[in-house]
Formats: C-alpha cells, sequence, structure tokens
C-alpha cells in the first residue's frame, strides 16, 4: 500500500526549512507543503496562547492540503504547545523528543546544554526529557534570541564578526559548564552550526533537531505502509514575502526554488 498525500511541515519562517531538508534526505520520493508564517516571525518571544493560537491556524492549513502527516518544524510551538497535536486527524512530530533522546546517547561526559528561543527554553521541555531519561544527567539551559533574526537576515557565515561575536556571548555560559553536547533547540539554528562549532571547538556534538525528526518520520512511514514511491515535489506557503522566502529557501535547501511554488496566503481566518 502506498500513499501519495504529501507530508505537511509548518514553522514560524524559515528555519523549518531546515528540518524540510533532512526529510528530503530522507526520503526523497514525498511530496512536501511547508508553511513559513513568514508574516508573524518570530514566535519566540509571545505568549503560549498565541504560539498555540498561531500554531493550530498552521496546522489547518497543512491539513486543507490533505496531508498525511504534520511535522511542527518549530522549536517553539514543538515546547510551549506540546499538545497542539493531540487532536489531530493525522500523526503528528515535533522537534523536542528525538533530538533529546539523541543527545542523552550522545553525550559522553554527562554535560548538555540547550539552545532555544525565550519560549523554548522557558519551557523547559528539553531538560525535563532528558533527565526523565537519565536523572543523572547535567542539563544547561540558554536562550538566544538574536539567532532567529540574524538567519531571517541572511546573517551566518561564520566568518561575520556580529555573527561570531553575537554566537561567543551566547555560548560563554555553555562553554563555562563545558558541555560535550549541544541540542539546536530551535530549527533555525543548524544554520549557524558553522559559526558555532567555530566557537566550541569541534568537540562539541551538535544536534540538529531536523536529522533525528526526520529519521523518526522516515521509520513510521515504513512501519506504516505510508510512503510514496513516486513524488517528490514540493511546495511552499508564506504570509508575506515570497520573494525574500525563495530567495533564502535556495540558499539553505541548496536547490533552486521556483518561484511559482512559492505562494502566499492569508490564514490569519482559519
Ligand atoms: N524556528 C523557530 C523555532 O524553532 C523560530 C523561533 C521563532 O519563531 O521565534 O523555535
Amino acid at each position: 500500500m502506498a500513499d501519495k498525500r504529501p507530508i505537511g511541515v509548518f514553522d514560524s519562517g524559515l528555519g523549518g526549512l531546515t528540518v524540510v531538508k533532512e526529510i528530503i534526505k530522507e526520503l526523497p520520493n514525498e511530496d512536501i507543503v511547508y508553511f513559513g508564517d513568514t508574516g508573524r516571525v518570530p514566535y519566540g518571544g509571545r505568549s503560549v496562547d498565541t504560539i498555540k493560537k498561531y500554531a493550530l491556524q498552521d496546522e489547518k492549513f497543512l491539513l486543507s492540503h490533505d496531508v498525511k502527516l504534520i511535522v511542527a518544524a518549530c522549536g517553539t510551538v514543538s515546547s510551549v504547545a506540546s499538545d497542539i497535536g493531540n487532536a489531530l486527524p493525522v500523526p503528528y512530530f515535533e522537534v523536542v523528543s528525538h533530538a533529546s533522546m539523541a543527545a542523552v546517547n550522545a553525550t559522553k561526559n554527562g554535560k548538555i546544554a540547550v539552545i532555544g528561543t525565550n519560549a523554548t527554553v522557558k519551557s523547559g521541555q528539553h531538560k525535563a526529557t532528558i533527565l526523565k531519561e537519565n536523572p543523572s544527567l547535567s542539563v544547561i539551559n540558554c536562550a538566544c534570541p538574536l539567532f532567529v533574526p540574524l538567519v531571517e537576515e541572511g546573517w551566518y557565515s561564520e566568518n561575520d564578526t556580529i555573527v561570531l561575536e553575537t554566537v561567543r556571548r551566547y555560548l560563554k555560559p555553555i562553554i563555562d559548564f563545558g558541555a560535550d553536547t549541544l541540542i539546536l533547540g530551535c530549527t533555525h539554528y543548524p544554520v549557524l552550526s558553522k559559526a558555532l562549532l567555530r566557537v566550541l571547538g569541534d568537540n562539541v556534538t551538535l544536534i540538529n533537531a531536523g536529522t533525528t525528526t526526520a529519521k523518526a518520520i522516515k521509520k513510521y512511514i515504513y512501519c506504516h505502509n505510508l510512503e510514496n514511491q513516486n513524488g517528490g515535489e514540493h511546495r511552499f506557503f508564506v504570509s508575506d514575502k515570497p520573494d525574500y522566502f525563495k530567495e533564502q529557501a535556495s540558499v539553505l535547501l541548496e536547490k533552486d526554488i521556483d518561484m511559482c511554488k512559492v505562494e502566499k496566503v492569508d490564514i490569519g481566518n482559519l
């Protein structure tokens, strides 16, 4: 049995593309419908109620495209609205649990750091998941609110002095703590991986939530006979600035995104 319906992925903006990139690697024959809420990004500084309201609208939009599963490719939504997938008629994947488990398995010195938006760090979801699995581990959380605007602006080169200085300031407590494993708790952050490693050194393992979640999705799809053998079409919808999204998406996904595949939509009334 095959299921030709697309996989639905949403994020507050561009960051979820780091998850899409990993899904394409794992499942090149799947169709994907992506929604980036570029008109309302960032979510990370907003209240829990507002983040939940936006996430529900994002999900409704994806469901209107008859998706077979939904991926909240947003660390903030996954952390503060962990119950948001409960009422969905399709399977739901978030980006906290698989990344947390990967960190538990990766650490050698028992010290794990989590970076994310203010909302993600405040939720404590990663720490709770890690300590539930192994209470002897130590976890430090650091909010890095300037990372999302840097990425949305296209500033993420490891040779950019502003990027490096911002990374140095935010990661100082993590370096002092001596973590050997760093969870990128926001899906925008993998874009900054080279800058992060330049500051931390190559001995620190970065956990990309996109990689771990994409592997979990692949496993689920194969176990439940939901695979599409002949797809591979990717459609992108945004709530603002489709031209800018196309430009950045082509860089982040390392392939040219055809403009006709990026559409602006208004989901405010869903
Ligand atoms: N990609 C979102 C996340 O993973 C960006 C954060 C935001 O919108 O504030 O948290």
